[in-house]
Parts: C-alpha cells; sequence; structure tokens
C-alpha cells in the first residue's frame, strides 16, 4: 500500500467517524414524519455494494454543534475498482470516487468543511444553494493543497436536490472527471409533509449519472482536443454513483429517483426501455407545484429532476432506466422486495411558487454564446477572474435572454440563485423539465431563453457570482462570466 493510499483510507475513515455513519439522526426533525434514511434501518446509504450494485453513497445528517451542522469532508486522491480486478486512479471526497450526499434543512446553520489532501488547488462550489457569494466555493474560494476551506451559511431556500462540485478557473471539467461530485438533499416542512417517497437509498434513491472513456489500462482518459473542447468532452461509458451501468433491488412500490446529470458534456434523455410513463416531481431548485406526467426527460449537464416511478405491478421484473438518445442502459431496476410504505405521488406538491409574469421586469439583459477569436464566449467576451460584467440591483425583477449562436449545445448556469423560464424560442409553451424554479436551462443549437431573474439578499460590491455555460469544457475554455449584487 502506498502511503498516499493509506493516507486516503485513514482521513476518509475518520470523517465517516466523525459525522457518524451510523444513522445519528437523533430527533433534530422535530415535524414527526420521516426523514430519508430513517425507515431503511442501520445506516443510511450503500457505498460498497455488491459487483454490479447501485451504489449509494452515504448520507451525512450530523448532529449540530453549537447550532451549527458540521460537514467535515476531505478531497482527495485515490484508487476505485470500476473494472474487476484493475484499479483505475480516481479523485473523491471521503470517498475513493464521488462523495457523501449531505443533508440540510431549511433554516439549519450549517459549515461544510473541506480540507483539500490533493497535489493541485481547487475550490468547492455549492450548486443550486442560495447563499452570500463569499460562501459560493466558485473560482475565486481557492483551497490550496494542505490547506482548509468552509462554506458557512444559513440554508435558505424551498427543498430540492444540489450538489457540490469543483469551479477551479480552467482545470473543474478535469477535476469533475476525476471524481469530484456530490449531492445535496434540502427538505423543508412541505417537503416532508406531502406522503413522497422519502427513505434514503430505498424509495428515494440519488443518480450522478456521468459518461467516461478508460484507456487500455482502465485509467481515465481525459485530454481532450479543440474539437473535443468545441464538442463537450463525452465518454462510452456510463457510470451511476461510480458503478458501471449498474442494477438495483427495488421495493414493488412508487420509487423516486434524483436524476443528476452529473456529466461533462452529454445531454441525456432519460426514459424506461418499455416506454412507460412516470412523473416528474421536481425540477433543479424545487418541487413542482404539481406532478406532470411525462415519458422522458431531457436533461444537460448540471441538471437535476425528481422523478417517481409506479413499480407496484412488477414484482418479479426488472425495469430499465436508459438514455433514449442512445438506447443505452443506465439502471436495471430489478423489482424484488415487498413495499415498505405506501408512499406515492401526491396530486400538488410545492404550494407557494411565486412566478412572476415578463411584466413586472425593469430590464433586459442578453448573453450570447458563442466563440470569438477561437475561444468560448459569453457577449464575445472570455472568461476575467479580475473583470466583473454584470452589476445587478437587489430586488430588481429582470429578464435575461440567452441564445445559443453556435451549431453545439450549450447551457446556461447562474450561481445564488434560481429563475424561471418564460420563453423557449418565442414560444411561452414551457415543457416539464423548463417548468418549476431551475438553476440550468438547456440550450440546444441557434436555440434561445428567456428568463426571470431576480436576486433577493446578499448585496456584495466584491464578491462575483458565476454565470455560465455547464458544459465544463466550454467553462474552462472562457464561456464564463462574473456579476455582483449591489
Ligand atoms: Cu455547477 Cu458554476 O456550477
Ligand atoms: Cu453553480
Ligand atoms: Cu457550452
Amino acid at each position: 500500500m502506498t502511503r498516499r493510499n493509506f493516507i486516503t483510507i485513514s482521513s476518509a475513515c475518520a470523517v465517516w467517524l466523525l459525522t457518524g455513519c451510523g444513522g445519528g439522526d437523533n430527533g433534530s426533525d422535530s415535524s414527526g414524519s420521516s426523514t430519508p434514511g430513517s425507515g431503511s434501518g442501520g445506516s443510511p446509504g450503500n457505498p460498497n455494494p455488491a459487483p454490479g450494485e447501485l451504489a449509494i453513497p452515504p448520507l451525512l445528517d450530523p448532529a449540530a454543534s453549537g447550532g451549527v451542522k458540521q460537514f467535515n469532508l476531505s478531497i482527495q486522491a485515490g484508487s476505485k475498482e470500476f473494472f474487476p480486478g484493475t484499479q483505475t486512479s480516481t479523485y473523491g471526497i471521503s470517498s475513493d470516487y464521488l462523495g457523501p450526499t449531505l443533508l440540510m434543512r431549511n433554516g439549519e446553520q450549517v459549515s461544510i468543511n473541506y480540507t483539500n489532501n490533493l497535489a493541485e488547488a481547487t475550490t468547492m462550489h455549492g450548486h443550486g444553494m442560495h447563499l452570500p457569494a463569499a460562501m459560493d466555493g466558485g473560482p475565486h474560494q481557492v483551497i490550496f493543497p494542505g490547506s482548509s476551506w468552509s462554506a458557512q451559511y444559513t440554508v435558505n431556500q424551498k427543498a430540492c436536490t444540489n450538489w457540490y462540485h469543483p469551479h477551479m478557473m480552467g482545470t473543474t471539467a478535469r477535476q469533475v472527471y476525476m471524481g469530484l461530485a456530490g449531492m445535496i438533499y434540502i427538505e423543508d416542512s412541505e417537503s416532508r409533509s406531502l406522503g413522497l417517497p422519502n427513505r434514503y437509498g430505498v424509495d428515494d434513491v440519488p443518480l450522478v449519472v456521468q459518461d467516461r472513456n478508460f484507456d487500455g489500462a482502465r485509467q481515465f482518459v481525459y485530454n481532450p482536443s479543440r474539437m473535443q473542447i468545441r464538442q463537450g468532452y463525452m465518454g462510452d461509458t456510463y457510470l451511476v454513483n461510480g458503478v458501471i451501468a449498474p442494477y438495483f433491488n427495488a421495493e414493488a412500490k412508487s420509487l423516486r429517483l434524483r436524476l443528476l446529470n452529473g456529466s461533462n458534456a452529454r445531454v441525456y434523455n432519460f426514459g424506461f426501455s418499455d416506454g412507460r410513463g412516470f412523473h416528474q416531481i421536481a425540477t433543479d431548485n424545487s418541487l413542482l407545484p404539481a406532478p406532470i406526467a411525462v415519458n422522458t426527460v431531457t436533461l444537460s449537464p448540471g441538471e437535476r429532476a425528481e422523478i417517481v416511478v409506479d413499480l407496484s405491478a412488477n414484482m418479479g421484473s426488472t425495469v430499465t432506466l436508459q438514455d433514449m438518445a442512445t438506447s443505452k442502459k443506465i439502471l436495471d431496476i430489478v423489482v424484488n422486495k415487498e413495499a415498505g410504505d405506501n408512499s406515492a405521488v401526491p396530486a400538488t406538491l410545492a404550494r407557494s411558487l411565486q412566478f412572476p409574469g415578463a411584466e413586472s421586469a425593469v430590464r433586459t439583459r442578453r448573453f450570447v454564446l458563442g466563440m470569438s477569436r477561437m475561444r468560448m464566449t459569453i457577449n464575445g467576451k472570455s472568461m476575467d477572474l479580475n473583470r466583473i460584467d454584470e452589476t445587478v440591483s437587489l430586488n430588481e425583477q429582470e429578464i435575461w435572454e440567452v441564445s445559443n449562436n453556435m451549431g453545439v449545445n450549450h447551457n446556461f448556469h447562474m450561481h445564488g440563485t434560481h429563475f424561471t423560464v418564460i420563453e423557449r424560442d418565442g414560444s411561452r409553451n414551457i415543457s416539464a423539465n423548463d417548468s418549476g424554479y431551475k438553476d440550468v436551462v438547456f440550450l440546444p443549437p441557434r436555440s434561445s431563453v428567456k428568463l426571470m431573474v431576480k436576486m433577493t439578499d446578499f448585496t456584495d460590491a466584491y464578491n462575483p457570482y458565476m454565470y455560465h455555460c455547464h458544459v465544463l469544457e466550454h467553462e474552462d475554455d472562457g464561456m464564463m462570466g462574473q456579476f455582483v449584487v449591489v
């Protein structure tokens, strides 16, 4: 065992001990309704599954100390056996690949303490989190090798599925590719009272979907050519929670899947092999007002969707989640367990969402995703850490009009807030996955969207938030800008 491996493993163990992976939730949730992981018995998650079985990242729900929930995470190098008998060099967060799921409740004070045990600098961004810019973990909040950084804030948003990942200038794509990413579950009193499936890893299952290329020695290949940067770097092997096209043993009941497109560039069209319908219950940043019946959901990089599929009539069979775009398998759902409860999809979900109309906007900003002088740009400009591109006033309703004038896929993500999509390609007919509150919106070739944007908190004339294309090769190549809120 090399010294590096030893350090990796011992620090991972230390973190699990500190955070109590034995399901140490001692009743901080006073609502009396169930909470993820509470129904499964034993520790929530299944980080070391049988060969071919879906791994479930551990669910961290640390007890608050001094009123603050402390998440202690180690960013580290390691290796993982994706293929039997071969170790692939990886990065992970308190793990060999990916990181634990962080459970937060609206109103809680949290401190996410990251220690960088890599030999290179990184950052750790809370994607979808509504927090002050200085706590955002963007490219300005660098964590140098051997040092630590804490994101400290009060959770202040509705229930949703967010994630965390590096945001280091120029190296985000490679660092994510190596394995740095994890999920954040945010709950609120509403989400807990709806009777939705919420036994973590049992009927409420996080799925981090990624694509990777391996070389002949089964090591990750990340060395995109200029052409691959332009197209976005895609892999031929699909991983779910770090396992190649796995299976999952499910109960014969409604199953909630929290889909995260954690890939650098690939756009997935999720659906089931038998064409069955399902319900989309959440988009990126909130539950929907009501479930929407769909047959497929398309997610571009960074987007999330929560879906519920009814397996109650499928005992003894296997239902396959696949990418309809390539017909490749993502996950075999083996229905072989009796229903442990009768949670399902209620008729209404988030009741108090506000959807501002276009007439309330005081200005329109335009963002054109394109290329100039061989670099990926927004409004003709390549990202510059020393340039503030936009200054946004607190509480002013704006329209952000974003267009892709290229022949490749892009999307648009903004930090610190969420938006609603009011128009796509001139039409006000909004699809299920463009509904609700979002923080990433897909922009296929030569398309445009209009977004309703309002910054409601956290003025800071010094620390900017980012907006960018979430195709990570494009982001690293400069398709990113900065705004401050004043
Ligand atoms: Cu998911 Cu600016 O990032
Ligand atoms: Cu983000
Ligand atoms: Cu792009």
